[in-house]
């Protein structure tokens, strides 16, 4: 079907601001249902051509959003994906920490290839900044820690650990000098001394800090309001609101691999905290899954695979990190896991992505239960120890379609199976990187 009738349907109805409400789908979630890099960000992409906004509610410039447009890559780190449609409002919520100097980067990057101003672009007032010294703190802690997570140390946890000891400093604060010196100065003797006789690095001075941070909080002080009124307002004026998350549910902060997780609510539960729209419920939540699973970092993974299959998949999915270039751990598609992401979440629909890696492959696998202690368990919930946890896998014959035409019945049998095994349909799933390597196959949006 072709895209444009789809996003008709899914809309349908939209008309003013009163008629809107209860009446066609208004807000819609894509969110990440295994350990991030599904391809959420070519499905936002997509999918904002019919919206007006575009809302990052988590997160912060970890992501890596790859956007492949008539053979042109973009790769969006916190800048939501929507911001290549102009008439596209993007918004950075408040629950996204943000690293301005990264920030002013990237939106340089952006204005090269569209047309991205403070009318299009949007920052959080109240949004977490992240510092150098969070930076620091990431890395030293990877480099020395004894239980490495494999972050990608841009210092995100350190970011939320400041937040939530209310140590941190708000987007708005960058924009006043006062503030910034009394912000930093709460806590810099603890820092002083954990970067001075612990770990033994250098680090900024308030003053230095101060000065690097007020000098971008003066560039990028256009883009910054009220994103709790703004999304407010939007939505009773009828508009069409896409959350965009970051990362996947299984690297949730509560619901995730804990210890092995992001320090950020990556599951539908953080749009209410992150973008504050707790009075408004979600209409769609689309858990986008690849057609295999991968992850980055570390952490338990039980379908991973140690073999030439694993490195094969690897090397034809370029699963490499848009990040920190780190090769993806790769291995077969998890049902248990992704039947435990449509609990947490909600979701109502997959998108499933990258089927063309897995075109051709001499086998083709999915595990539809654990055996864990001798019992068979179909979802992975949190009791689990999944180090523990034995894979049983359904052999399926592989397919081979160059997907131009009807899809094979190799193919179908594959979708169809993971659709009934997680309970939800498979509303789309994709092919390639570029916009138009995707098929919608239900017209029920
Ligand atoms: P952090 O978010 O940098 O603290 O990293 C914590 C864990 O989340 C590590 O295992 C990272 O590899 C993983 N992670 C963070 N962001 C992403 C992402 O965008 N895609 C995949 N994994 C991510």
């Amino acid at each position: 079907m072709v895209l444009d009738t789809v996003l008709t349907i899914i809309f349908v109805n939209y008309q003013t601001s009163n008629e809107v409400k209860g009446a066609c789908m208004q807000t819609m979630a894509i969110i990440g249902a295994q350990w991030g890099d599904e391809g959420k960000g070519k499905l936002t992409d997509l999918l904002a051509e019919k919206c007006d906004l575009v809302v990052r509610y988590q997160g912060g410039h970890n992501a890596g959003h790859t956007i492949w447009v008539n053979g042109q890559k973009t790769v969006l780190h916190v800048i939501p994906s929507g911001v290549l449609h102009p008439h596209c409002l993007s918004v950075i919520g408040h629950g996204v920490v943000l690293e301005p100097e990264n920030f002013l980067t990237e939106l340089a990057r952006i204005k090269q290839v569209t047309k991205v101003s403070p009318d299009n672009l949007k920052i959080s007032s109240t949004a977490t900044v992240i510092t150098s010294y969070h930076k620091l703190l990431d890395a030293a802690r990877e480099a020395q820690g004894s239980e490495k997570i494999g972050t990608t140390g841009k210092g995100i946890g350190p970011a939320y650990e400041a937040k939530v000891s209310r140590r941190a400093i708000k987007v708005k604060d960058l924009l006043d000098k006062d503030t910034l010196v009394r912000r930093l100065s709460n806590g810099y003797a603890e820092k002083a001394i954990i970067f001075k006789h612990l770990y033994q690095i250098d680090f900024p001075t308030i003053e230095q800090e101060v000065e690097r941070l007020y000098r971008f909080g003066e560039t990028l002080k256009d883009y910054v309001t009220d994103s709790f009124g703004l999304i407010d307002q939007k939505l009773s004026q009828g508009k069409r609101v896409l959350y965009e998350g970051a990362q996947g549910i299984l690297l949730d902060i509560d619901y995730g691999t804990y210890p092995y997780v992001t320090s950020s609510s990556t599951a539908a539960s953080g749009i209410f905290t992150g973008a504050g729209i707790p009075h408004h419920k979600l209409e769609e939540v689309i858990g986008v899954a690849k057609a295999y699973t991968t992850r980055v970092g570390e952490g338990p993974f039980p379908t991973e695979l140690h073999d030439e299959m694993g490195t094969l998949i690897q090397q034809k999915g370029n699963e490499i990190g848009a990040t920190t270039g780190r090769k993806r751990r790769c291995g077969w598609i998890d049902i248990p896991l992704l039947r435990y992401a449509v609990k947490c979440s909600q979701l109502s629909s997959i998108a499933l992505t990258k089927l063309d890696i897995l075109c051709g492959l001499s086998e083709l696998k999915v595990c539809y239960a654990y055996e864990v202690n001798g019992k068979t368990v179909d979802c992975a919930y949190p009791g689990i120890n999944l180090y523990n946890a034995k894979p049983l896998f359904k052999d399926f014959k592989p397919f081979n379609d160059d997907f131009t035409g009807k899809p094979s019945q190799e193919l179908q049998n594959y979708i169809n199976f993971i659709q009934e095994a997680v309970g939800i349909p498979v509303g789309i799933y994709a092919y390639g990187p570029d916009r138009n390597q995707i098929v919608f196959r239900k017209d029920y949006f």
